[in-house]
């Protein structure tokens, strides 16, 4: 039986000095969001698990911006800044030099591949430290792989070189398996291949596909692997590109939650953000986006066409429909806001009832303010709230009623027009406690129930 092996130390490289030609506009192309996260995230979070001893980030264009980031949100990972950009295989030669010491395997990540996920990078280990091999990388094989490396094999079906499209005659253009991108390299042989690589190509750059074909020239082995799910890894080149990888990252997620028991009635409307926490049981209905981070509790039902924007929360049984958006908002237990309604950093308490058009005004020209909406509270169609405002327990606004900014609404009492003056003080729903969502027992009549209540608190 095999001893087995101590891992050796993992040093991770993700290059992100690149410009972004086929982008548009000045954001660098890592930092572009896809599918609520920037690229270079989505690179981040697969990469998380291996847990390297050293991460190096290798930035150019806008690379303040990019520096920034990497400061701001990948703890333990460092800059290295390449200035110009002479291409992948030069950059992996400076991110080298900055860790002169290091001896081990080095995983090297294109930060424009955000569909990269753990498991191929554990695969991706696996099957290079099986082949005792000096470097491996992720293959996908595709009808046209377009502008992306074409990977040549020999007869005997071993990897022979990446020929990048630019770079490629027809007959290799023709090749269905393409480069995507994800490698590791033992050090020894990596630091050899990258000193001396040639710019004699069409874009003049020193490519670390090549890096390949010198370690295979000089005895190594080169392992090209398929990957899982080689199609997916197509990186993104063009605003094409990032349509296909936001397409596939939310499916992959939506199918995890449907997997976890969240009902999706139609996957393929419904766009579902990282982060986002939702109860098994609860109904997302079709033309859905829950952003960045939500919580959604039992039994809600959210959509059609809703928009809950990051952070919010959503309680047990929680109904949010057509034509609602949630931002920064924590919506109770059984309340609802069904039609056409924006809450924005408002608070809605248990079983309050948000009627048709109701909107939150939260900005005032400068600042965000907070609306505060109590249990059991009725807002009437067309009710606009001017915060800072707040809406008392069991309180009911009239249709297109307008409750001017720090104008609180007392408990129970009803308030109409414009601005919204009070017409009844207190039908006794202000010291109501708010109703369960589901009774257990039997309802007992209506005035039953507001007799005992009045009589608990008096
Ligand atoms: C590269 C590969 C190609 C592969 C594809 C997978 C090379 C020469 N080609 O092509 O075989 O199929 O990725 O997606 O490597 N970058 C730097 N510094 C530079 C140039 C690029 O850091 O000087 C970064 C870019 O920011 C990007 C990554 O390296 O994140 C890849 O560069 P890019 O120019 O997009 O290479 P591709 O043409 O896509
Ligand atoms: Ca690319």
């Amino acid at each position: 039986m095999a001893t087995p092996q101590r891992k050796p130390p993992l040093a991770l490289i993700v290059l992100a000095a690149g410009k972004g030609t086929r982008f548009a506009g000045k954001a660098p192309k890592v930092l572009v969001p896809c599918l609520g996260l920037p690229l270079l995230d989505h690179v981040r979070r697969a990469a998380a698990p291996l847990k390297a001893e050293k991460t190096l980030v290798v930035v150019g264009h806008e690379k303040e911006r990019v520096a920034e980031w990497v400061e701001k949100h990948w703890p333990g990972a460092t800059t290295v800044v390449q200035e110009p950009q002479n291409g992948t295989g030069h950059a992996v030669r400076l991110a080298l030099e900055a860790i002169p010491a290091f001896d081990g395997d080095v995983v090297v990540l294109c930060g424009d591949v955000p569909q990269v996920e753990a498991a191929d990078l554990s695969g991706l280990l696996a099957a290079h430290r099986a082949g005792a091999a000096a470097a491996t990388f992720l293959t996908g094989t595709t009808h046209d792989p377009g502008r992306l490396g074409r990977v040549e094999r020999d007869g005997a079906g071993h990897f022979a070189r990446v020929v990048e499209a630019r770079d490629a005659p027809p007959c290799v253009l023709a090749i269905k398996e393409f480069n995507t991108g994800v490698y590791v390299f033992r050090t020894a042989p990596l630091r050899e291949a990258v000193v001396g690589l040639s710019r004699a190509n069409a874009a003049k750059e020193e490519y670390v596909t090549d890096a390949l074909a010198r370690i295979v020239a000089s005895g190594g082995t080169v392992l090209a692997v398929p990957a899982r799910d080689g199609e997916a890894l197509l990186g993104v080149n063009t605003p094409e590109d990032l349509a296909r990888a936001h397409a596939h990252l939310s499916r992959r997620l939506v199918a995890l939650h449907m997997a976890a028991g969240v009902l999706v009635a139609d996957p393929a409307s419904v766009v579902i953000e990282p982060d986002v926490r939702i109860a098994p049981g609860a109904r997302i209905l079709p033309f859905t986006l829950v952003g960045h981070g939500c919580r959604i509790g039992p039994d809600c039902v959210v959509g059609p066409f809703a928009h809950l924007r990051g952070g919010t929360v959503l309680e047990a049984g929680a109904q949010i429909g057509n034509f609602v958006e949630v931002k920064a908002s924590r919506v109770g237990k059984g309340a609802k806001a069904k039609h056409l309604t924006y809450l924005g950093d408002a608070a809605v308490g248990e079983n309050a009832n948000v009627g048709c058009g109701t909107i939150t005004a939260n900005y005032d020209g400068k600042n965000k303010h907070r609306t505060k909406i109590g249990p059991a509270a009725r807002i009437g169609s067309g009710t606009v709230l001017v915060a800072p405002v707040a809406v008392g327990r069991g309180a009911v606004t009239g249709a297109n009623a307008v409750v001017l900014a720090r104008k609180n609404v007392p408990a129970g009492a009803t308030v109409v027009g414009v601005p919204a003056r009070v017409l009844v003080k207190d039908a006794g729903k202000g010291s109501l406690p708010a109703p369960k969502p589901k009774p257990r027992a039997k309802a007992k009549s209506k005035k039953a129930k507001a007799g005992k209540a009045r009589g608990r608190t008096a």
